[in-house]
């Protein structure tokens, strides 16, 4: 049965509950989370939403490889080494090495963002990569309507192949970066985002 036209009320009611979840959305690093427990009801939450993202052709590309616990251990010795191999010489930084693994153990929750490309190639990368990006904005909205801090991070040796090796991603597969989620440390102090004004960024015609 179709739903009831809104009264204007709640029409504002509705555009005030998407405008403040959407524009209270910030990325958190993991240096700001605590220790503190994610519920697994929520991490399952935030998964199972990321799978009601827009997908052309319904090839539902996104795979999420979640890194908890003593798990992190393996992905924090992957990284690190994947660095140290991928990087030359001048310019492997030791704080950067050391970085990861402590960012890593930052966050109770790391989930590695995966796409699964179609065999058949039909829909363009780009459509499938901007579906995965879907999904993580579902994620990290999901996360930001809880309190729950998480950040998008892409660090350059997630798009190499020695990481798709670690990851066993298939010929066409990518990694598209790591999701990092846990407890703001300071949950008084959301942080404010900032946006040049839209207006800046459209053309109309009338
Ligand atoms: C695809 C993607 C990759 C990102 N990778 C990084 C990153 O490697 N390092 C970083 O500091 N921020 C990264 N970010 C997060 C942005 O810095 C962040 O979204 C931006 O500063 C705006 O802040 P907000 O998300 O709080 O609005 C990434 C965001 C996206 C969408």
């Amino acid at each position: 049965m179709a739903e009831p036209p809104l009264a204007i009320d709640s029409l504002h009611l509705r555009l005030a509950a998407a405008n403040g979840l959407i524009r209270r959305r910030r990325s958190i690093k993991p240096e700001q989370m605590s220790d503190e427990a994610v519920d697994p009801m929520i991490v399952g939450n935030i998964l199972e939403n990321a799978n009601w993202a827009p997908t052309h052709g319904m090839t539902q590309p996104w795979r999420f490889k979640i890194y908890e616990e003593d798990g992190r251990e393996k992905l924090a010795e992957a990284l690190q080494r994947i660095y140290r191999e991928t990087t030359p010489k001048s310019g492997f930084k030791q704080d950067k090495y050391e970085g990861i693994r402590s960012k890593i153990f930052a966050a109770p929750v790391v989930i590695v963002i995966c796409l699964a490309r179609q065999e058949s190639g039909v829909i363009p990368e780009v459509e499938e990569v901007a579906a995965v990006a879907c999904a993580v904005q579902n994620m990290h909205l999901t996360a930001s309507a809880v309190g729950l801090a998480a950040y998008w991070s892409s660090p350059a040796f997630v798009y190499t192949d020695e990481m798709k090796a670690f990851l066993r991603l298939k010929k066409g597969d990518l990694c598209l970066g790591l999701f990092y989620l846990g407890w703001p440390k300071d949950k008084e102090n959301w942080p404010k985002g900032t946006r040049s004004p839209i207006q800046e960024k459209l053309e109309w015609f009338e």
